[in-house]
């Protein structure tokens, strides 16, 4: 009860802003409502990023005129034809970029998403994909808009724990990370990555489900020996992992970006195992990622910590193969109602739910704790 009311007043508690935060986005796919309404939906949540997965013209040309920074998608169908010829990536850049820019501010191109778990047969083409685009944009005259790729973190990071450890994946036969680590530090761009504490979490039965959404009590902690540091919560294990990485690759202090992270609120009963997919681990999620980005404190091994990160999603996405079935990862519902009850910034409040939830997660707690001191 009384670590109960502690972890209330931790949740009122709002750390002061420190400067250079990293921007707070969400992600938007393919899916009704119509493009209009869009920058209405973000204004209400007071969001200023927005990454698109479907570029479509019509949701781009919404944002004429908004200082809404827009991160646009290649598909993953159109890498490979992108990679063999510069030309497609211009006419991709005509239909996509010429027509808004600088009107509507793009900032990015993610050629591609999970492109090496999508198209595993067509790995050799992601690089020069991504070349064809930046020298393209370069062409056009555009050179202020960078250019990467989103990869997954469980396509692209090997042994992640301890995140000391943690290794690029090797794709036989292409040289792939090398190359694009060297074309992110060469065009000062970030490296993106979709990270999701909930597929670790539930990959893992290890993992206690208070370490993944971020609360805080006693020994809620993992400890990486080999680099001596601790982790308070999964997400910052799995950036370090990122972070390690690089550094073993040969790269260190490519902005790291996080194209996706989230936690699913409901699932249309279907798979069964789903005891997990709840508002309530959802909102605790989700403000305690906002509450860590706001503190300005970064990660064990990074100290300025990421410098984005897009909330997957703005609305449910009608199924499309990257998530399981069923499931609703949207903060707002279709009718523009906000499925949770916090801010993305100013102030929020605790409610009952999470009180509940706090409740289940310390007897569980307690419970491990017991269990330790038996032995
Ligand atoms: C965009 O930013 C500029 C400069 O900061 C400001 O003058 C303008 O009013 C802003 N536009 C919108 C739509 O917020
Ligand atoms: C465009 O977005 C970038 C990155 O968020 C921001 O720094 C810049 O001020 C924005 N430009 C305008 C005109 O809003
Ligand atoms: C590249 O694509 C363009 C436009 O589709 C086409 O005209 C050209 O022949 C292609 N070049 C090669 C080498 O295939
Ligand atoms: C890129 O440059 C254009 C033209 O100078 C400017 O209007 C735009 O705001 C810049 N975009 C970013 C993301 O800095
Ligand atoms: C990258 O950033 C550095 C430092 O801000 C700058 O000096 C350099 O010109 C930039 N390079 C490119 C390709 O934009
Ligand atoms: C919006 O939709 C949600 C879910 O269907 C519903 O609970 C809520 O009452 C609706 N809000 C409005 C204002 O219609």
């Amino acid at each position: 009860m009384f670590r109960c009311s502690t972890f209330s007043l931790f949740l009122l508690s709002l750390l002061p802003a420190i400067s250079s935060l990293p921007c707070i986005g969400v992600t938007h796919h393919s899916h009704p409502p119509s493009s209009h309404r869009i920058p209405t939906a973000l204004h209400s949540l007071n969001i200023n990023s927005l990454l698109l997965r479907d570029s479509d013209p019509h949701i781009i040309q919404a944002f004429l005129y908004t200082n809404v920074s827009i991160v646009l998608t290649i598909p993953n169908t159109l890498v490979s034809s992108i990679g063999t010829n510069r030309s497609h990536a211009l006419q991709w850049l005509y239909r996509h970029v010429v027509p808004f820019y600088p009107r509507v501010n793009i900032t990015t191109i993610s050629v591609g998403n999970d492109f090496t778990v999508a198209s595993p047969k067509f790995v050799d083409l992601l690089f020069p994909a991504i070349r064809n685009v930046h020298l393209s944009l370069r062409e056009i005259g555009i050179r202020n808009v960078t250019v990467s790729t989103s990869f997954s973190f469980t396509g692209v990071i090997t042994k992640s724990f301890p995140p000391s450890t943690a290794r690029f994946q090797d794709f036989p036969g292409v040289d792939l990370i090398g190359p694009i680590l060297q074309f992110l530090r060469h065009t000062n761009s970030s490296f993106l990555i979709n990270l999701y504490p909930y597929n670790m979490y539930r990959l893992n039965s290890a993992i206690p489900i208070g370490f993944a959404l971020f609360l805080e009590y006693p020994f809620n902690f993992r400890d990486d020996v080999a680099a001596g540091v601790r982790y308070q919560n999964l997400f910052d294990m799995m950036i370090d992992a990122v972070v390690s990485a690089m550094a073993a690759a040969g790269y260190e202090n490519i902005p790291i970006v996080v194209t996706e992270t989230g936690w699913p609120s409901a699932a249309d009963a279907v798979a069964g195992n789903e005891e997990d997919v709840n508002k309530v681990y959802a909102e605790i999620y989700l403000k305690g990622l906002v509450k860590h980005l706001k503190s300005g404190k970064g990660t064990p091994l990074r100290k300025e910590g990421v410098a984005g990160v897009y909330i997957y999603e703005l609305f449910d996405e009608e199924k499309k193969g990257t998530q399981e079935s069923g499931q609703h990862w949207g903060i707002l519902y279709p009718n523009l109602t906000n499925r949770y009850s916090f801010q993305f910034s100013g102030s929020w409040s605790a409610g009952a739910g999470e009180a509940k939830a706090c409740m289940k997660i310390l007897l569980e707690v307690s419970f491990l704790f017991l269990l330790l001191l038996s032995y």
